[in-house]
């Protein structure tokens, strides 16, 4: 990360031909929503309520206040941190199954970030509301390079969603001892963490990203959150005791906020090359010694009660997640971001449909339940 008033990068500015359709990319948005919605089918029947398809079971519910950086250069006070304004944040934790598993299946981590009452002219699909969401996963890249190539690893996810909860348990166990083993080794398997062999450690500590781009204003960009305040960089890698402890995550932020708070800070890397930084290519890191992140804004969460039904009557059932819920200036790009526009509103509309909740863009926000 370097001080945003002195990094000396030149962005570059988006161009419409820098996007490019992927091969039947109707088909695929198509598909992907079709095996999404099996997904949602098969939990509803088992659990007698609509989760998400994938990350269903959440593990904080957060409050807090997101506070844009004074006295940004142009190239950065772009969209939602154009001008030093406070706006309030719900920020959902939350695990990459679509079933609500046993903690000691331990997966990817998820943040869903909704900022409210943000001005500024919107994208399409959501010139009604005044939020602004970000999504991200606790690490730098997406499992695919494109929509296609994912659809093909979320039909092997179906195929194990509600099969044999106690066998991928057994699994997870295995899988994070050979996770480990490649971490010695110096590598890092996806594949491995997404199955079940993540390491058992607080996700308060870790650091998310949105993996895949979107528009900065002219320019393009991604975004990184950061736990900053001691007390939570204290949390990053710390071990969790999951063992019989199903809701261990949770317990484990419930925990903290009850006498604590945090801090992060949200960082963007802007593109400056697009051979080294693509659009087209999910699956590529952007190199952080050609664009660094550097800090847009703070997030600061007071103490609070972290989770509870409420809340999650509020945030888990009430409220959706979806890049396409925000500002023109921050419009999600590449075949990974343009598929998720149609499937998370139907995603939204499913559990409107089965759930007594209505799902809906909150319009201003003092807290939540609680
Ligand atoms: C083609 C790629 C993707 C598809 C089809 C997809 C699909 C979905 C769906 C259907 C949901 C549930 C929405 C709901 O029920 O309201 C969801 C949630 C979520 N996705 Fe994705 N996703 C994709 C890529 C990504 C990427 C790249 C990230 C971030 C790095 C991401 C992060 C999340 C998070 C954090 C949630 C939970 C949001 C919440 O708390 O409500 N997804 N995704």
């Amino acid at each position: 990360m370097s001080d945003p008033t002195t990094h000396p990068i030149t962005p570059l500015p988006y161009q419409a031909d820098f996007e490019a359709l992927e091969d039947g990319e109707a088909e695929t948005e198509r598909a992907l929503s079709e095996t999404l919605h099996k997904i949602n089918e098969i939990v509803r029947k088992d659990e007698g309520h609509a989760y998400r398809s994938v990350h269903a079971k959440s593990h904080g519910l957060l409050f807090g206040e997101l506070q844009v950086a004074a006295g940004l250069p142009s190239m950065l006070a772009q969209g939602v941190f154009a001008t030093p304004a406070s706006y309030p944040v719900v920020m959902r934790l939350s695990t990459v199954p679509g079933d609500l598993l046993d903690d000691s299946v331990s997966t990817p981590r998820g943040l869903g970030m909704k900022i409210i009452g943000v001005p500024g002219e919107r994208l399409p699909g959501s010139q009604a509301d005044v939020t602004q969401d970000f999504l991200m996963v606790n690490g730098p890249v997406f499992s695919a390079p494109t929509a296609k190539k994912f659809l093909g690893t979320l039909k092997l996810l179906a195929s194990s969603t509600d099969k044999l909860p106690g066998l991928k348990k057994a699994l997870s166990a295995t899988l994070r001892g050979l996770e480990s083993l490649i971490e010695k080794a110096g590598g890092e398997s996806g594949t491995l963490k997404a199955l079940g062999g993540h390491p058992e450690t607080n996700i308060l500590g870790e650091t998310f990203y949105t993996q895949v781009p979107m528009l900065f204003g002219p320019y393009m960009g991604k975004l990184q959150l950061v736990p900053v305040s001691p007390e939570l960089t204290a949390l990053t890698d710390a071990p969790v005791d999951l063992h019989d402890r199903p809701h261990g995550l949770r317990d484990a932020v419930v925990e903290h906020f009850s006498h604590s708070g945090g801090t992060w800070e949200l960082r963007v890397q802007l593109c400056t090359d697009l051979q080294a930084m693509p659009i087209e290519d999910a699956s590529v890191q952007w190199p952080e010694d050609q664009s660094p992140f550097v800090t847009v804004a703070r997030i600061v969460a007071a103490p609070q009660v972290a989770w509870s039904d409420a809340r999650s009557a509020a945030v888990d059932d009430g409220m959706s997640f979806s890049p396409w819920h925000g500002l023109a200036a921050h419009r999600p790009i590449g075949s990974v971001m343009r598929v998720r526009k149609a499937v998370y509103a139907m995603a939204a509309r499913y559990r409107s449909e089965h759930n007594a909740t209505q799902v809906q863009e909150p319009r201003s926000l003092t807290a939540l339940p609680d």
